[in-house]
């Protein structure tokens, strides 16, 4: 399924395709996400948004090939650069993973090998990859840690990762991540570990860098200052599925799906807050326990009988696509349940939304510049 993108955007680079992950487990099969469709142009920056649980770790976990087991792929399709991913040999898959897909985590600690100095992952990872000898390989490694913004890169080449902070570990994670010159990152929460002073410098390094590359990133965030600031477009996830998908502005400005108002009640400016999303009343199900129909029924003020029976699936909202019946076409129901004042039940934040077309209620976010965008990725 196509969702929407920005014209200036290229083509789509990453396409997934009502891709399922599951478990096997003693009580039968778990779908942890549950057939969700997106794409991800050249040089574009996804951001993925969503409660714990959403199911965006396992997103991004399927697409580079590392998802644990019993985790797997159950359905649907991932094209890279128009060719399928999903069903690769495992050292197919890996010569992908690092050459064209690079990831970044959460813990720096989890990509950099404590045994080894950070020269030689570098170097290692820059010789899998590209055909370079030792000393053009240790001379792009240098490049690549000064580039990341390492002070005293000459001799901290040699240095190993517990000798350096949280943050300057992070950039090292960074460095390894284009050592390749990948086309695509993944890179899932890469600053929530870190001090908050230091996020906003991750962020705008990650930014810059991947512009100056043009690499397009998949950025998995709680933090929605990171999503203005850095995102074209963003995918909401809840329960596993696409809530909503749209261009940063649109989604933050004026969400279409009653779980998008309810998450984009707050919007603190970059690094600012550690829990940035808005609280909503109840709990998003587990996996397993998904309700029949929409999965946000239970906690929608607006959900009426078609929404506890029959799944929506994205619909056109906007600019965006949501996942709403409230949207489907020529309903009259879209213009008046998420009207004014009436914003759902339970969630504790203001209304953004005016229906179809309509302005937003909010200001726009201190992050966002007039094109609807921080500087541009
Ligand atoms: N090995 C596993 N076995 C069973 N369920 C799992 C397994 N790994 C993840 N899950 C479940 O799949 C769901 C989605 O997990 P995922 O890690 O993708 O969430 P997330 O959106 O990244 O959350 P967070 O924001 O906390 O990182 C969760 O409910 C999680 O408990
Ligand atoms: S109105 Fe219905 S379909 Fe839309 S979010 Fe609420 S429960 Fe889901
Ligand atoms: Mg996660």
């Amino acid at each position: 399924m196509s969702d929407p993108r920005p014209a200036a955007v290229g083509r789509p680079l990453l396409e997934v395709e009502d891709l399922r992950v599951a478990f096997a487990t003693r009580r039968g099969t778990i779908t942890a996400v549950d057939g969700i469709s997106f794409s991800i142009g050249e040089g574009e920056v996804l951001g993925v948004v969503g409660e714990s649980g959403a199911g965006k770790s396992l997103t991004g976990a399927a697409i580079i090939g590392l998802l644990e087991p019993p985790g797997h792929v159950a359905g649907g399709r991932i094209l890279f650069d128009g060719k399928r991913i999903d069903n690769l040999p495992p050292a197919a898959l890996r010569r992908i993973r690092g050459k064209e897909i690079g990831a970044i985590f959460q813990d720096p600690l989890t990509s950099l090998n404590p045994l080894y100095t950070v020269g030689r992952q570098l170097v290692e990872t820059i010789q899998t990859h590209l055909d370079l000898d030792g000393a053009a390989a240790r001379r792009r490694a240098l490049d690549l840690l000064k580039e990341v913004g390492i002070p005293g890169a000459e001799h901290r080449i040699d240095h190993y990762p517990h000798q350096f902070s949280g943050g300057m570990r992070q950039r090292v994670v960074i460095a390894l991540a284009l050592s390749a010159n990948p086309r695509l990152i993944i890179a899932d929460e890469p600053t929530t570990a870190l001090d908050v002073s230091i996020q906003a410098q991750i962020i705008a390094l990650l930014k810059r860098l991947c512009r100056d590359h043009r690499t397009a990133v998949m950025l998995v965030t709680h933090d929605m200052g990171v999503i203005a600031e850095t995102a074209d477009r963003v995918a909401v996830m809840y329960a596993g599925r696409i809530a909503e998908i749209g261009p940063v502005r649109q989604i933050i400005q004026q969400p279409q799906h009653p779980y998008t108002v309810g998450l984009m009640g707050s919007i603190p400016a970059i690094g600012t807050a550690r829990d940035r999303l808005a609280q909503i009343d109840g709990a998003m199900p587990r996996p397993g326990a998904v309700p029949a129909g929409c999965a946000f029924n239970p906690r929608c003020r607006h959900a009426f009988d078609r929404c506890r029976v029959e799944r929506p699936e994205l619909l056109p909202a906007g600019a965006s696509r949501a996942a709403c019946w409230l949207h489907v076409a020529g309903s009259d129901r879209f213009s008046s349940p998420l009207r004014g004042e009436d914003q759902g039940e339970g969630v504790s934040q203001r209304p953004v939304l005016a229906g179809s077309g309509a302005q937003a209620a909010t200001p726009p976010h201190p992050n966002l510049s007039p094109e609807g965008r921080g500087d541009g990725v």
